[in-house]
């Protein structure tokens, strides 16, 4: 017998702001054919003055645990995935713990920023594995509107707000590749990167800081790394290209999609898509894209999930998961 992290629920929220490409030409030399052709971003939406992390990821953590029919004690743990806590400390995760009323268990943050949430459900995956906990939310949560430089057109039309939530629950499976819930997992990270995208705050400048991105370096990286990331991933499952019923990549730039897309043999209709809709929500993009395709019945119990997501480090990585 082999425990199994399967995912009992899975919940999003978005801010209700929705701001079009079009409010960016106000202000930017920019155009909304621009910001489409290179990125495929239509729109994104962006937290109010009172909205935080926090709120956000307790919203989508709400939704996951009705989905799976739990009250909030009904969990052990608590990872949250963000880049964006509301404060230095203590972690978004145990304000989360604290608005969902949830008085038992243990929650902290992870941040491997865009690829945080695939790190999260790695460590969440480990912890289930190894008896530490039953059930944990695993949440990506992240208001990057807040370090968003308004004044850089190669950033700040990129980025959106939200946050998604899966609950994981340790199942009795079979060890083979039949089984629901995590089957296998890929980790890189690579320090050297660290300038093709960063935030300019922190303890070394006292500030929150904007972002600052080398886009076109890192778009180079990008379709490579995830491609060969994605691909470890299945081997170490057992499983190959044709095994996939879906690709939930990170929503960072259409054309980075498509790229991975075709280097691991997936057609795009095999791909969910939603960056479109969200624009890039760093750690937020995956968990968002899985409660959607859910809702739009492209993901349905049973089938075979790739996730992989690159970011700030550099940090890539792939999970796959039979829903
Ligand atoms: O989530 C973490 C991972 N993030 C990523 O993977 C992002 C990776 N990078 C990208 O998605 C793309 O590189 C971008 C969307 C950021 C940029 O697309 P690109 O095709 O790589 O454009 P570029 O940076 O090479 O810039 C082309 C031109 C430049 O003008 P010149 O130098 O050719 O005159 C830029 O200044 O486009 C200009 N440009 C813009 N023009 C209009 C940059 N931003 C804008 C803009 N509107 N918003």
């Amino acid at each position: 017998m082999t425990i199994r992290a399967t995912v009992k629920g899975v919940g999003h929220y978005l801010p209700s702001r929705v701001v079009p490409n079009s409010e960016f030409e106000a202000t930017l030399d920019t155009t909304d054919e621009w910001i489409r052709t290179r990125s495929g971003i239509e729109r994104r939406h962006f937290a109010a003055d009172d909205e935080f992390t926090s709120d956000l990821g307790t919203k989508a953590a709400q939704n996951a645990l009705d989905m799976a029919g739990l009250e909030p004690d009904d969990i052990d743990a608590i990872i949250v995935a963000t880049s964006t806590p509301d404060h230095t400390f203590p972690s978004a995760a145990t304000m989360i713990q604290q608005k969902l009323g949830m008085t038992r268990g243990f929650a902290y943050d992870i941040q491997a920023v865009c690829a945080g949430f695939v790190f999260a459900l790695a460590n969440a995956n480990g912890m289930i594995l190894s008896g530490q906990a039953k059930r944990i939310l695993v949440i990506g949560a992240e208001t990057f509107s807040r370090i968003l430089n308004f004044e850089d057109r190669g950033t700040c039309v990129l980025f959106g707000d939200g946050a998604g939530a899966l609950v994981l629950e340790a199942t009795d499976g079979t060890g083979s590749s039949d089984d629901r819930g995590i089957l296998g997992v890929d980790l890189n990270s690579d320090g050297r990167h660290k300038d093709m995208l960063y935030v300019d705050g922190g303890m070394v400048s006292q500030q929150t800081g904007h972002i600052v991105m080398q886009g076109n370096a890192l778009f180079r990286q990008a379709v490579e790394k995830l491609a060969s990331t994605a691909d470890a991933a299945l081997v170490k499952s057992d499983l190959g290209h044709d095994d996939v019923d879906w690709v939930v990549p990170h929503q960072a730039n259409i054309r980075i999609i498509q790229g991975t897309a075709k280097k691991l043999g997936v057609s795009m209709d095999k791909v969910v898509v939603t960056v479109q809709d969200h624009g890039n929500t760093s750690a937020a993009s995956i968990p968002l894209a899985l409660s959607v395709g859910v809702s739009r019945g492209q993901i349905k119990p049973g089938d075979l999930l790739v996730t992989e997501a690159i970011g700030g480090g550099l940090a890539w990585g792939a999970v796959v998961l039979r829903w």
